[in-house]
């Protein structure tokens, strides 16, 4: 039987990884060949060296070769550890301590289960606490199939099996005996898009970022440089997840508070510690006059709802009703702010 040749599988696994970072060790190979024979049979391509020139030159083929060499296993509340933490501390934190939407990303998200597990908790949590906090869900994945598979929301029991009864019949309805789909309004609420993490990036930063168990395909140098872009990518306060087998060095990330809790794989990112903020008042009706003029005066500045979001070392313009929450959100975070009480206009 015809067989691939070593060269060829070199250059195909060497495709994988400059195109899309999947980095498949030499003891892989066996692996690689296999998914690339199943491949090359569904695809109705017999001649394999053909398969190989195509591969380096279709860029289609290549985006449905990396969908056939990459795992997708996932399913409802996988690792529930970490989503205990979520629900007993992190989601409450977030929606007392902030303004606004409340933004999540799902890296590596596969058919959406787990983006859909984080929905549930959340619109939970927020009916819970009785805030009017909104949502913003992005879940990204490579491949189109999965990302097709998860707006359709149809799940077997295999995947449901951490669902409990009461959640199922909360946001699913029952196809047959074998099957759930996600209820349309809660589909709706996730914004499933292809994103490949060496090429594109989201322009937000985000209160939470899940990347569980999509670096482990990754060479250790890619994953410390994703990393750094996912800490940068997180509002000072936020929260990054990694799968409950992975970790970060917590020496090379200074900007990491904590690990959340002793090996969770849940990372806190610090506060910054606002030096130079000083904190204008202006009623609702002078806001845009006095955001004019704060750039006239070349000040950087924020609104009360951003400043907990940046980098603090700016002035903030308030309505003086509002200062008495943010200073207790200041104090709970154990943020000192140099407090300059102003009037702007
Ligand atoms: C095992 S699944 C993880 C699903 C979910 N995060 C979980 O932990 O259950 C890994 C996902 O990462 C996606 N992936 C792999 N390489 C990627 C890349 N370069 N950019 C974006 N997604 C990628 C795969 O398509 C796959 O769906």
């Amino acid at each position: 039987m015809y067989d691939f040749t070593p060269a060829e599988l070199e250059l195909i696994v060497n495709t994988m990884l400059k195109d899309y970072g999947l980095f498949f060790q030499p003891e892989k190979y066996s692996f690689v060949r296999q998914r690339l024979h199943s491949f090359a049979l569904d695809a109705g391509i017999s001649d394999y060296s053909n398969l190989v020139l195509r591969v380096s030159k279709d860029a289609e083929l290549r985006r449905r070769l990396v969908e056939a060499l990459v795992t997708n296993e996932t399913w409802f509340f996988r690792h529930p550890k970490q989503f205990e933490i979520l629900k007993r501390e992190i989601l409450p934190e977030l929606i007392s301590e902030g303004y606004g939407k409340i933004r999540i990303w799902s890296a590596g998200c596969s058919n959406g289960a787990e983006a859909y597990s984080v929905l549930f908790l959340l619109l939970e949590a927020i009916k819970a606490s009785s805030s009017e906090r909104t949502i913003d869900i992005l879940a990204t994945d490579i491949s189109r199939r999965v990302l097709e598979s998860a707006r359709r929301g149809r799940y077997n029991l295999a995947e449901l099996k951490e669902v409990d009864a009461c959640r199922l019949s909360e946001y699913f309805e029952r196809i047959d005996s074998e099957s759930y789909v996600v209820k349309s309004q809660y589909r709706e609420m996730v914004n499933f898009e292809k994103m490949n993490l060496f090429q594109d990036w989201p322009k937000q930063q985000f209160d939470i970022i899940l990347c569980r168990n999509t670096m482990i395909y990754f060479k250790r140098e890619d994953k410390k440089e994703l990393s750094e872009r996912f800490l940068k990518a997180l509002k000072p306060g936020g929260y990054f997840f990694l799968g409950a087998n992975e970790s970060l060095d917590l020496n090379l990330y200074p900007s990491i508070d904590r690990a959340f809790e002793n090996k969770s794989s849940v990372y806190k990112k610090s506060h910054m510690v606002p030096q130079k903020a000083e904190i204008f008042f202006a009623t609702a009706g002078d806001m845009i006059k006095a955001m004019n003029l704060m750039e006239k005066n070349n000040l950087k500045f924020d609104f009360g709802e951003n400043i907990l979001d940046q980098d603090c070392t700016r002035s903030m313009i308030l309505q003086e009703k509002h200062l008495e929450r943010v200073l207790s959100i200041f104090q709970k975070r154990s943020i000192k702010i140099k407090e300059v009480k102003r009037h702007l206009l």
